[in-house]
């Protein structure tokens, strides 16, 4: 029986597929582990299941035993890997996809309608029972008849174009590449950002963080929107540049900010927290039980796929 570590806590029926599968090697406590903590616990494994939280760079995967072959990430993103250098030490990597999208476009949605219509000033307020209704009480900006702009048309980006579309938005997008018409469904492809940004009332990022997208949205390309334009980011932190978009907030620029991801979770930048319109969530992308149970279920499937036929066509790297 192939031996694997699994760096943190799963679902119960999870772990338990993850234990008959393999000699798996669980962390119950749910422990952060540190990157030295890791490489001493994958002695003697042949693949490790991490997750976002391990920051599996060049220095931690040169680290790890002869015996690793597979990285699998609990996971769509794999920022936190180094691609190259796993594949350097024929460590292949693998990911999760699919199996999040509908949850993921869920949040996304939620970001939108979060930043457009004020839910944080509107909870905080109902919560503390200090608001009066009046005409012009938390008013925010409407969904209907307003132009989305979808940073990156993966799985991700097309449903939450399915779904805003319904909501009577008008959907743009800018993608490494234009889609086929049967994915586009009217979408309106643009070959630049400052093409897309320049039409875009609300943007949704849905792209991966690479090293071409880091701080993609900064000072510059902030002043591309049109003002009073929102914001919202359902994919990595890395993508934003937080000192700008909270400038671009505080000037009023930017009318509003829904975040799912930011740099340095858990710990928001404390620009944010001043700013009473921006919506923010604790990266709860994929946070429901039926799309946790089948990413970690896919990401135990991807090490036992690479063990019985030398290849996973989840395989990233
Ligand atoms: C979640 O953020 C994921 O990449 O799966």
């Amino acid at each position: 029986m192939k031996k694997i570590l699994v760096t943190r806590k799963l679902l119960k029926e999870c772990e338990e597929k993850a234990s008959k599968v393999f000699d798996a090697n669980l962390n119950s406590n749910d422990e952060l582990y540190s990157q030295l903590k890791l490489i001493e616990l994958s002695q003697g494994h042949d693949a490790v299941l991490t997750s976002l939280t391990d920051k599996m760079d060049e220095a931690t995967i040169n680290k790890l035993p002869d015996s690793v072959k597979v990285i699998s990430n609990f996971a769509v993103g794999f920022g936190n890997i180094d691609l190259e250098a796993a594949k350097k030490r024929e460590i292949i990597v693998t990911n999760t996809p699919d199996v999040l999208t509908d949850a993921t476009a869920e949040i996304g949605i939620l970001l939108i309608l979060g930043a457009c219509r004020r839910a944080s000033e509107g909870i905080k307020s109902a919560k503390e029972s200090n608001w009066k209704w009046s005409a012009d009480y938390l008013i925010g900006k409407q969904l209907t008849g307003s132009r989305l702009g979808i940073l990156g048309m993966g799985r991700i980006g097309q449903k939450i174009a399915i779904i805003a579309k319904a909501l009577g938005m008008i959907i743009h997008y800018h993608n490494r590449s234009k889609l086929s018409e049967e994915k586009e469904q009217g979408a309106i492809y643009h070959d630049s950002l400052k093409s897309l940004f320049s039409v875009s009332d609300v943007l949704s990022i849905c792209c991966p963080a690479t090293k071409e997208t880091v701080n993609l949205i900064n000072k510059e390309t902030l002043e591309y929107f049109p003002t009073g334009a929102v914001i919202t980011n359902v994919a990595r932190g890395d993508i934003v540049d937080d000192e700008a978009l909270i400038d671009a907030l505080n000037r009023r620029k930017i009318y509003a900010a829904g975040l799912d991801v930011y740099k340095g979770e858990p710990n928001l930048n404390p620009g944010y927290q001043k700013i009473k319109s921006t919506f923010i969530l604790p990266h709860l992308g994929s946070a429901t039980k039926h799309t946790r149970t089948a990413m970690a279920n896919l990401a135990i499937d991807n090490i036992d796929e690479f063990f019985k036929t030398g290849n996973c066509i989840n395989k990233v790297n």
